[in-house]
């Protein structure tokens, strides 16, 4: 379902004109469509609906506590990596069995948080992990559910800064390693061990590398099973791609026919993380052009968004689709620009030599497909303020998170006394 399309000449998410909102919140600001993100979760669920799926909505993508609860309405428990995550989840009443907890380096009191909380699953990486988890477990007088992460050394064909599959990358568990520490499980009495998991990457396009990392997934929880140790669960993780540039994306059935192939006859309960699929193109980032620059060789749009709210493209090439929020003619004649950002380094670049219908200054213009990864990853560099985040249902919005204030930002510091 696409949320944003043009009516009546605007670009308009749900029944809204984007304008209305440009004018009352100001620009730049994040807007996500509540009814989008439930297709996309309703559709995951769909899908895979023949292995009875438990979904754990990956909250790095968008943590905004609206989006979350939009989720929660509807079922979707919590794939968190941190005690922040933790915490937005527990806040809007996902309750925590239905909480996995991943990531790599969970500290102590990340750990503890979670022990406390009683949450369904810790994603295990390492044996110093596991062991300190067991040592925190036993001293509250509880056992820890986990999930073993494997590292099933698949190359997951992504961008190297998203793969997490390969034997190089520092996730997960080697399977000789993982074999090992299920034998060993008996010596920590703080450890229920619950599960296996694996997740190779992100914006997966190519299905085979999932294929054959849930493959291994799968001969790993066979053998871990032949120990006699009694799993019940495996997290086949996130990954999913969306399609940025009209490339042709693997469909959720695509998905869900690898997952059949892969776990046919395993008796499992099958989780999963999916991030990107839900909420990405669920939003934009709408922004305003503050001047045309016209330099020697080129000509530069430059916006009022700029790195610090939206780094995708920046920090791993990404193409995000830029439109402008009137609906262009068909015969206008495109001109080639860089869309760039007023933050001072050249790397402040969203498109080069993008084709884009003529633009001038004052125009409003939308980053799509700026849902995941987006507002999350945004900063203050520059000291510039945060943008807000907006969410529409039908014809009605709300600011879901406002703009922060200067005051605010400057009162951050403090000055030591000597100074
Ligand atoms: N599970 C685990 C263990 C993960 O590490 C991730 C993403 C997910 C689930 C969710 O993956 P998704 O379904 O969203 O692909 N900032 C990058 C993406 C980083 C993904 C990190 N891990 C980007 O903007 O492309």
């Amino acid at each position: 379902m696409t949320a944003f399309a043009y009516r009546g000449g605007w670009l308009a998410a749900d029944d809204l004109d984007l304008r209305t909102i440009a004018a009352e919140v100001g620009t730049p600001f994040y807007c996500y469509s509540a009814t989008a993100i439930e297709h996309a979760y309703r559709d995951f669920v769909t899908a895979l609906k023949d292995c009875d799926p438990k979904v754990f909505y990956s909250l790095k993508a968008n943590s905004n506590q609206a989006v979350i609860a939009t989720l929660a309405k509807i079922g979707a428990g919590a794939d968190v990596v941190s005690q922040g995550e933790m915490r937005r989840a527990l806040a809007v009443g996902i309750p925590p069995e239905k909480i996995v907890f991943a990531g790599v380096g969970k500290s102590s009191s990340e750990l503890s948080a979670a022990l406390e909380a009683g949450i369904l699953q810790f994603n295990v990486e390492s044996l110093s992990e596991l062991s300190r988890l067991n040592d925190l477990a036993l001293a509250c007088g509880r056992r820890a559910p986990v999930a073993l992460r494997i590292n099933p050394d698949v190359d997951p064909l992504t961008h190297k800064g998203i793969s997490t599959g390969l034997a190089d990358n520092k996730f997960g568990i080697d399977v000789e390693q993982a074999l090992e520490m299920a034998g060993n499980i008996a010596n920590f009495p703080g450890i229920e061990l619950v599960g296996i998991a694996v997740h190779i990457g992100s914006l997966l396009t190519d299905m085979r590398p999932c294929l054959d990392a849930f493959k291994r997934t799968v001969e790993v929880y066979r053998s871990i099973q032949e120990l006699g140790i009694p799993l019940k669960r495996l997290d086949l993780g996130g990954g999913l791609g969306i399609a940025y540039r009209n490339e042709t994306v693997p469909s959720l059935e695509d998905y869900a026919s690898v997952v059949r192939e892969a776990t046919a006859g395993l008796e499992a309960e099958l989780a999963f993380e999916p991030g990107r699929r839900i909420v990405g193109q669920a939003g934009v980032l709408v922004t305003r052009v503050e001047y045309v620059k016209q330099g020697r060789d080129r000509q530069f749009l430059i916006l009022d968004a700029a790195m610090n709210d939206l780094i995708r493209p920046m920090l791993y090439e990404a193409w995000h689709e830029i439109v402008p929020l009137r609906e262009p003619n068909p015969d206008e004649e495109l001109v080639a620009v860089d869309v760039v950002g007023p933050v001072c380094e050249s790397t402040d670049t969203f498109a080069r030599e993008r084709r884009m219908p003529p633009l001038k200054e004052g125009d409003l213009i939308a980053i799509c497909s700026a849902g995941a990864y987006g507002a999350v990853m945004s900063s203050t560099y520059n000291s510039r303020l945060l943008a807000p985040e907006v969410l529409v249902r039908g014809g009605e919005y709300a600011v879901v998170r406002p703009r922060s204030s200067y005051e605010a930002l400057i009162a951050q510091d403090r000055l030591p006394t000597w100074i």
